[in-house]
């Protein structure tokens, strides 16, 4: 049964605490990005002037003249509203399909969704909470492909709904009996977990759904994995398992993804740290290791879930615990946090192949990673965000060239990793985490370049990285280079973190940054930034051009983010559970997602989505007139005294009487056109 003791005393527990946030852990001295804001406000004597002044100023500061350099509009569809109702709503003209619930039976012997499937049964459905997400085109299709996503956690009482029904369960909570968890519930709920790889294609009516194919393929939190890069065979990464620290099982908390130059998937570790815990303590007080700590991986108590309290007391499951109980670190688990919190590659292609953690893109609460612009003969360069507050964005360089037809995964094993410094007069830096830079050395606590990965963090802290709004996605203009991030909020950041110019104290809404490489070239180690909008509502907003947003475009809390083709920029909506529809964040309705013109800096809402929910993930087909979406979590804002009484808040998309369920939906326009155009 439920403790609401234990869960209490577990603050990212609580009902009103917003879904796998992490507990802020950055307790360094370095700037905060509106220390920085502000004092290129201040320097340029706008202070005076209130929000939309200053903000002009600044929004027009290194990317001036881009209106007028428009064309026509790339948006031809009209704006819809905020919306409140349970329910998909497209503009006119478009048709909102749902494919892939949580359940759909992908591989093995097909098994139909039933509330009560094993945890078995799930390891061949598509896992619960849809995030990141590409359409893989076989040959250059746009109606054959491989659709990979992310599942980034559970809602256990939905996951057990035939067991869980009547007990008075929050969205996270999981039923402990006699200090112990069932073993077939972890196995679902690791096999919830992960990615999904299922070929689909259209019917004759033009109807989307799953193709029965070898490729199909559930990657989860028990698949055996690789560990690439340099943190391979380091005593970082040595378990009971992998005595060698070459391999580790399974991937968790997957959020965004990234695509490769050479067609493979990358799937981001995010708030991977509360899936374990460390009950290691000295002088009765947590005693653990910074590589924990830094990450907040939770000091004694419950994991998230549980999973070390499986009855069977399986390997497989135990080793959530990290308390050191054998003689070396090759005869426990204390090192297995070590092996989450990274980019993962994926071959869909292969589903014989091992996923690889690309350790060299470092360790944190991975958000995404989105590619610069490829060329030939140069390197690669990817951009990722760490989804916490206060925390940073980083960029890899790889040492070798990228070669088409002939590079693969290796390239991302070899290079140096950046973590960005926005400095006050609009210029940035990347600060290289490598041996001997920024006083990365053994004197100051990072003994070679696997420790400095591990404890990616904890390096940039030292390099003086600019702390940020929580990073979430980034994007890169196809045509221009120019690279955008979404800072989704932060709710903590205090009063004396902002000065008066700034009214960003306690951050609700979010904004998107934006920048421009010097000379256009991704390897450099300057850039120059701006910011393209500052979300919220009318009268706490500024629109790319400066003004305020309006009933078209009004939205909070930035999340997914992603460039079509034609430089259409797609913007998804996360406001978490505990805000939406109330206080200051009730005039955005449900999330949501609008799409933006960044040469006329227009905004429309295009699509709102059901109750509870996010929507995230975003591609199209290669003919843009496919589009596929991710609505993540629906029905989580039922309170645990509603789900006892059998009540869900949202019924999408299956209906009355239905568990809600995490699905994508297809998009298409009733003239067969390109999607918001
Ligand atoms: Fe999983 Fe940062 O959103
Ligand atoms: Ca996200
Ligand atoms: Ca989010």
């Amino acid at each position: 049964m439920k403790d609401y003791e234990r869960d209490y005393e577990d603050f990212t527990q609580r009902p009103d605490f917003e879904h796998g946030d992490e507990p802020p852990c950055n307790l360094s001295a370095n700037p905060t990005f509106y220390d920085i804001l502000d004092a290129r406000l201040e320097r340029r004597g706008f202070l005076a002037g209130g929000l939309a002044t200053a903000v002009t100023a600044v929004f027009g500061a290194s990317f001036a003249g881009r209106a007028e350099a428009a064309g026509g509009s790339l948006l031809g569809f009209d704006a819809i509203a905020v919306a409140e109702g349970d329910e998909i709503v497209v503009p006119e003209g478009y048709v909102a399909r749902v494919l892939t619930p949580w359940g759909e039976p992908i591989s093995g012997d097909m098994p139909a969704f039933r509330l009560d499937n094993t945890g078995a049964e799930q390891g061949h459905q598509v896992g619960q909470h849809h995030d990141g997400m590409h359409f893989f085109p076989i040959e250059g299709s746009s109606t054959d492909g491989l659709l990979v996503m992310n599942h980034e956690y559970i809602e256990p009482r939905f996951l057990h709904a035939a067991k869980y029904a009547g007990l008075e369960l929050n969205s996270g909570a999981v039923v402990v009996e006699n200090g112990q968890r069932d073993d077939d519930d972890v196995l679902k709920e690791l096999n919830a977990h992960g990615v999904t790889v299922t070929r689909i294609a259209p019917n004759a009516d033009g109807v989307w759904g799953v193709v029965a194919d070898p490729h199909n393929r559930r990657v989860t939190g028990l698949t055996p994995m690789e560990i690439g890069g340099p943190v391979r065979g380091s005593a970082h990464v040595v378990t009971k398992y992998s005595p060698d620290g070459t391999r580790t099982r399974g991937t968790l908390n997957n959020c965004a993804h990234g695509v490769t130059p050479w067609g493979t998937y990358l799937t981001c570790e995010e708030n991977w740290a509360g899936y374990f815990t460390n009950h290691d303590q000295e002088d009765q007080k947590p005693n653990l290791p910074r590589e924990h700590a830094r990450y907040g991986v939770r000091a004694g108590g419950m994991s998230r879930y549980g999973w070390e309290l499986a009855a069977s007391g399986a390997d497989e499951y135990v080793r959530f615990d990290a308390t050191k109980r054998g003689e070396t670190a090759a005869d426990d688990y204390r090192n297995e946090p070590n092996g989450f919190g990274w980019v993962v590659e994926i071959d869909p292609f292969d589903p014989s192949s091992t996923p690889v953690k690309r350790t060299h893109l470092g360790r944190f609460a991975h958000e995404g990673v989105v590619f610069a612009n490829v060329e030939a003969g140069k390197p690669v360069v990817a951009y990722a965000g760490d989804d916490a507050r206060f925390e940073y964005i980083y960029k890899f360089v790889s040492r070798q060239p990228y070669e088409p037809g002939v590079s693969d995964g290796s390239l991302l094993d070899e290079g140096t990793l950046y973590a960005a410094k926005f400095n006050d007069d609009g210029t940035g830096e990347w600060l290289a985490l490598a041996p001997g830079r920024n006083g990365l050395t053994p004197a100051n606590g990072f003994a070679d370049l696997a420790d400095i990965l591990v404890n990616t963090r904890l390096a940039a802290d030292h390099a003086g990285a600019t702390k940020m709004d929580r990073p979430e996605w980034g994007a890169v203009d196809p045509n221009t280079g120019e690279v955008y991030f979404t800072l989704t909020n932060n709710t903590r950041r205090t009063q004396a973190q902002v000065d008066a110019a700034n009214p960003r104290a306690g951050n609700q809404f979010g904004q998107i940054v934006r920048w421009r490489e010097n000379r256009d070239d991704p390897t450099a180690h300057t850039f120059t930034w701006d910011l393209f909008v500052i979300a919220g509502d009318v009268n706490s907003s500024l629109d790319p051009n400066g003004q305020p947003l309006t009933a078209d475009n009004i939205f909070a809390c930035p999340d997914g983010l992603w460039f079509d083709a034609d430089s259409r920029l797609w913007i998804q909506t996360d406001i978490g559970e505990s805000a939406q529809n109330r206080g200051d964040l009730e005039p955005m309705g449900n999330n949501a997602m609008l799409a933006a013109d960044p040469r006329t800096g227009e905004i429309r809402r295009f699509l709102t989505g059901p109750i509870g929910q996010e929507i995230t993930g975003v591609v199209t087909t290669p003919d843009q007139r496919t589009m596929f979406i991710n609505v993540q979590h629906p029905g989580a804002t039922a309170t645990a005294e509603e789900w006892a009484a059998g009540e869900t808040r949202s019924r999408w998309p299956d209906g009355p009487g239905s568990i809600p369920r995490s699905a994508t939906v297809v998009i298409t326009r009733v003239d067969g056109g390109v999607i918001g155009a």
